[in-house]
């Protein structure tokens, strides 16, 4: 699978991708990240890439050609791929769209939103417009990150986990999870329930299930 992300940023994205797991990832061929910078199908010799909003406003708007360019680009390595918009208008991404993403044989495209917005045209191309929550960011750079995160720890092999088959499973979509402790049993006073030095399994799954949240 290959994510590629569209955007004028391509430097936000190095640590996340080449840190942790999302960087093992990559090592181990379970997946490919590619970054593709806007700047570079921008207009004429100064490769413009925005320009004032049609009737007027503050801001400036992504121009279609750049980002037409830059899709059918990445269209060209990966012409299966699904093609995401990052916008606080599109549908909330959950754990439910992680798995359908990374259950897909098809690799993603995201387009990063940046200013004041991009020209709607943009979106015929789209197969899906996505936000994160219902609070409004600079640009899609963090969103695409948070995807690409969500969506990379659920393809197999990445956390040593799930399967292919698991990704079919509802427990993929399962976001519950039981409080977790290691050693010192005591620490500075705060001590780690009995039950889980216990040994007794059954107990243990039993106190897990009924403290998952
Ligand atoms: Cl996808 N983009 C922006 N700019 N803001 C957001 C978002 C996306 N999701 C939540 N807020």
């Amino acid at each position: 699978m290959t994510i590629q992300i569209i955007t004028l940023f391509p430097e936000m994205f190095e640590g996340v991708l080449n840190s942790s797991m999302l960087w093992k990832a990559q090592k181990e061929k379970l997946l490919e990240y590619k970054l593709i910078n806007l700047r570079d199908f921008g207009i004429g010799p100064r490769k413009q890439v925005d320009d004032t909003p049609y009737g007027g406003g503050d801001g400036m708007v992504l121009k279609p050609e750049p980002l037409f360019a830059a899709v059918e680009h990445a269209q060209k390595a990966d012409p299966d791929a699904q093609i995401l918009l990052m916008t606080p208008r599109g549908e909330l991404f959950d754990q439910e769209m992680a798995r359908e993403f990374a259950a897909s044989e098809a690799g993603l495209i995201i387009i990063c939103g940046r200013y004041e917005g991009y020209d709607e045209r943009i979106t015929s191309v789209v197969d899906k417009q996505v936000s994160i929550g219902e609070y409004v960011l600079t640009g899609g750079e963090l969103p695409a990150m948070v995807i690409t995160d969500a969506v990379s720890r659920l393809v197999p092999g990445v956390l040593g986990g799930a399967t292919s088959a698991e990704l079919e499973s509802f427990s993929q979509t399962d976001i519950r999870e039981y409080p977790h402790y290691t050693r010192p049993e005591d620490y500075r006073g705060l001590k780690v329930p009995d039950v889980l030095i216990s040994g007794n399994h059954a107990e243990i799954a039993k106190w897990r299930e009924q403290n998952q949240k």
